[in-house]
């Protein structure tokens, strides 16, 4: 074992971390997270704070799920590895793609096809909605549409439907075909409205227009969060999935929600397409699928879209695609022991009241301070702060203000994740309302020191 000066000397130095500067890493190296126990985590230098981020949106049921760390330990020892390319399968993979057809049947999903994460997911449920598309005889139906504000991974079919251009313009020209349509969110829009259902009804206008103007003959797909994370948690009116699922319908376009963040609880229901009151026709799950205690995914695919691949003739239907890891035996059993745990726990019933709490905590920290522009959420355990320098102007906060407020919050005890000008939290969904409360006070704490 190296001594804690080995880490601290070599600490960004021979490796690059996502979604940050690498020369910036060096000066300002990231803090090295040692261990974590329940929902709180402790860094080298002994420091322990309830983690706001939960990871980073996935460790659903905490740190101290024994049963996942044991079905990990032991598919090591009986079967570590082998691949699932057509030939050959494993037990765990078997199991799982069932107990989540069941899971998932309410959602209208049917099959499952395992990824080794949510970018790979995405990536999956894109290039089958083409294939879908082309095996129905469409085959001039390969455009994508989403929405602005949408985060759908970092692969270049995902980044191409991502809509935060800081994922974008470093790394253009992405996928032709992509066309994003405005976000419901009610804080910043060009239609200056800050009424949610009216704001969803001029997006989905706007999403007509856009599906008469590309011609829905072009149009394979429609991906978007039920509730964009990444984004900054914009939460659209609850009229707005369901308006874009009857648009989709309406002009056979596929319905991808992508459930990365929002699947399995983090909503107080099991999808978020179910807090909606939406079926999709493909969902794309990660994250709290295995709680990230090891890289896993998912494309689920309804029975509809199923059937048509499976009643195809070879040359149409085969799948040209999938992952070494895909329905990994390792990654299959955590996956198994975490949904058992989710089901048994009821995490989802814990992160509807605790979503709330935090959510109001928030809103009263809005009341106190100035530059709280925005806080959205309470819909489950995701709750985004938006700063502003000047409220009436909306002026983002810059970087360094959101570090300070982040490192502020850090030292009175909660992590919390900044992106662009907003504060965003996903805790763990076992978390308690005392450390609910400790996120609140830390949160008051960071806003109080800019
Ligand atoms: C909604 C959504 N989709 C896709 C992804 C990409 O998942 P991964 O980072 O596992 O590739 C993320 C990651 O945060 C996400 O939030």
């Amino acid at each position: 074992m190296k001594d804690s000066n080995f880490f601290t000397e070599n600490n960004a130095r021979h490796m690059w971390h996502p979604m940050g500067h690498p020369g910036a890493m060096q000066e300002h190296p990231p803090r090295v997270i040692v261990k974590a126990e329940g929902s709180s985590i402790t860094d080298a230098t002994g420091h322990t704070t309830v983690d706001g981020v939960g990871g980073l949106w996935c460790v659903n049921v905490g740190y101290s799920c024994q049963p996942i760390k044991d079905a990990i330990a032991e598919q090591v020892q009986v079967l570590p590895y082998y691949s699932s390319f057509a030939g050959t399968s494993n037990e765990p993979a078997i199991e799982l793609s069932y107990e989540l057809r069941e899971m998932y049947a309410p959602d209208g999903m049917g099959r499952a096809f395992f990824t080794s994460g949510g970018s790979d997911a995405v990536e999956t449920s894109l290039r089958l909605a083409r294939q879908y598309q082309r095996i129905k005889g469409h085959s001039t139906r390969t455009k994508f549409l989403s929405l602005k504000k949408g985060y759908h991974g970092t692969h270049f079919g995902g980044a191409s439907v991502n809509g935060n251009n800081r994922f974008r313009i470093g790394y253009e020209p992405l996928l032709p075909g992509c066309f994003h349509l405005p976000s419901p969110y009610p804080y910043r829009n060009p239609f200056n409205e800050s009424d949610p259902e009216k704001l969803a009804q001029l997006c989905l206008a706007a999403a007509a227009d856009e599906i008469a103007f590309q011609d829905p003959s072009t149009i394979a797909a429609f991906i978007m969060e039920p509730i964009q994370g990444a984004g900054g948690v914009i939460v659209p009116h609850e009229s707005f999935m369901q308006g874009m699922r009857e648009l989709c319908t309406q002009h056979g376009i596929l319905m991808i929600a992508d459930e990365v963040i929002c699947g399995f609880g983090r909503t107080g229901d099991w999808s978020g397409s179910r807090h909606w009151g939406v079926k999709p026709d493909m969902m794309t799950m990660a994250k709290g699928i295995t709680s990230g205690y090891f890289p896993f995914g998912a494309c689920m695919l309804s029975e509809e879209v199923a059937e048509v691949f499976e009643k195809s003739d070879a040359a149409e239907g085969s799948i040209w695609h999938g992952y070494t890891y895909s329905a990994h035996p390792v990654g299959a059993a955590a996956a198994l022991a975490c949904l058992r745990e989710t089901q048994r726990l009821k995490i989802n019933e814990n992160a509807a009241p605790r979503g709330t709490q935090l959510y109001e905590g928030m809103l009263g920290l809005m009341e106190k301070h100035d530059i709280v522009g925005d806080v959205r959420g309470g819909h489950g355990l995701m709750t985004g702060v938006e700063l502003v320098t000047d409220r009436a102007a909306k002026t983002p906060a810059s970087p360094e203000i959101m570090a300070q407020v982040a490192n502020a919050a850090y030292e009175a005890g909660g992590m919390v994740r900044v992106g662009g000008n907003n504060v965003m939290m996903s805790p763990p969904l076992v978390i308690t309302e005392a450390e609910i409360q400790t996120l609140i006070n830390a949160m008051d704490a960071g806003l109080s020191a800019v």
